[in-house]
C-alpha cells in the first residue's frame, strides 16, 4: 500500500516501459506527464511531490536542512505513498508516514525549502530506491530532475522539456492565481525560477541536465497537445524498436533448435502476427487519441 498501485492497461502484455520527463521547474512537466499517461494508459510518479513531502517533514521536525545525515533519517523513515482512485493513471493524493500533505508541498514555504533538502545525497538515495521500485511496478510516465540520467537511465523514452524562463514564470504567477497560493508577482516569480534553476543545475548529486539520448523539447510557444503528441509519438516508436526486438530474437532463438525449418516456421508465424496485433492495436488507440 505504499506503492502507487498498479493500473490495469492495456499495454501489460507487452511489458513494461519507462517515459522519463526531466526539465527545470515550470516548463510544464506535470501537466505534460499527466496528459501523456492518460493518453498511453501509463501510471505517473511525480518524482518532485517526494522530495516536497520530505521538505514539509523536514520544516514539521525543526531538522536543518544542511544535515544530510539526519535528512537522509527522516527520508528513511517515513513512506511515501500515492493513493489513486479507482481507474485513474494520475494519483489523487500524496502521503508522507500516513499524513496527507497533498496541498501541503505546494506552499511558497516549501518551494523554497525543496531546493536544500532535494541536494542532501541521502535524501536522493532514499528516494530513488522508492522511485525504481515504483517504476518497476508497471508502465510509468516519471517526472523529475534526474529520472533519465540517474533514476531510470535505460529508460526507452527520455524527455528533457524546458521552456524561456520569462514563460515559466508567467504560467507560474496564472497557476498561483487559480489555485490561490504563492506569489502573484512576475518580477518575484522570474527571480525564484531563476535562483531554482541554478540551484538544481549546480548541485553536486543529480544536477539537472539533459541525458545524452535525451529528445529536447522546447514547449516556449508552443500548445501542450503539441508536446504531448510528441512525447506520445515517441513512445509508440519506443514500443515498435522493442516489439521488434522481441520478434527478431524469438526467431534466431527459434533457428538453433533441431526441427529447424519447422519451428522457425511456427515460431516466426506465432511471434509476428502476436507482433502485428500488438503494434496495430497501439496504433489504433494512438489514432484515436493521440493525433
Ligand atoms: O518538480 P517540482 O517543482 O515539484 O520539484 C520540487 C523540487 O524537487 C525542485 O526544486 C527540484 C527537486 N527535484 C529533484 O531534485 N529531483 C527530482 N527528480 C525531482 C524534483
Amino acid at each position: 500500500e505504499n506503492q502507487l498501485s498498479a493500473v490495469p492497461h492495456r499495454y501489460r502484455k507487452v511489458g513494461t516501459m519507462i517515459i522519463a520527463i526531466d526539465g527545470p521547474s515550470g516548463a510544464g512537466k506535470s501537466t505534460v506527464a499527466k496528459a501523456v499517461a492518460r493518453e498511453l494508459g501509463f501510471s505517473c510518479l511525480d518524482t518532485g511531490a517526494m522530495y516536497r513531502a520530505v521538505a514539509w517533514r523536514a520544516l514539521q521536525d525543526g531538522v536543518p536542512f544542511d544535515d544530510d545525515e539526519a535528512l537522509g533519517r527522516l527520508a528513511r523513515a517515513h513512506d511515501i505513498a500515492f493513493a489513486h482512485e479507482e481507474g485513474e493513471p494520475v494519483p489523487r493524493r500524496v502521503s508522507i508516514g500516513g499524513i496527507d500533505v497533498t496541498d501541503a508541498i505546494r506552499t511558497a514555504e516549501i518551494d523554497r525549502a525543496v531546493s536544500p533538502v532535494s541536494a542532501a545525497p541521502s535524501v536522493r538515495a532514499a528516494l530513488l530506491e522508492q522511485q525504481r521500485r515504483i517504476g518497476r511496478a508497471g508502465d510509468y510516465v516519471v517526472e523529475g530532475r534526474d529520472i533519465g540520467t540517474t533514476v531510470f537511465p535505460e529508460a526507452p523514452v527520455k524527455v528533457f522539456l524546458t521552456a524561456s524562463a520569462e514563460e515559466r514564470a508567467h504560467r507560474r504567477v496564472r497557476q498561483n492565481v487559480d489555485r490561490g497560493v504563492g506569489s502573484v508577482d512576475y518580477d518575484e516569480e522570474l527571480t525564484d525560477i531563476r535562483r531554482r534553476d541554478d540551484q538544481d543545475s549546480s548541485r553536486a548529486t543529480s544536477p539537472l541536465r539533459p541525458a545524452d539520448d535525451a529528445v529536447r523539447l522546447d514547449s516556449t510557444g508552443r500548445y501542450i497537445e503539441e508536446v504531448i503528441e510528441d512525447i506520445c509519438s515517441l513512445a509508440l516508436r519506443a514500443r515498435e524498436r522493442a516489439d521488434a526486438a522481441a520478434s527478431t530474437s524469438t526467431r534466431s532463438a527459434a533457428a538453433g533448435g533441431s526441427l529447424r525449418t519447422e519451428v522457425r516456421g511456427a515460431s516466426a508465424s506465432d511471434s509476428s502476427s502476436g507482433t502485428a496485433e500488438t503494434v496495430a492495436d497501439l496504433m489504433n488507440d494512438q489514432e484515436g487519441s493521440c493525433r
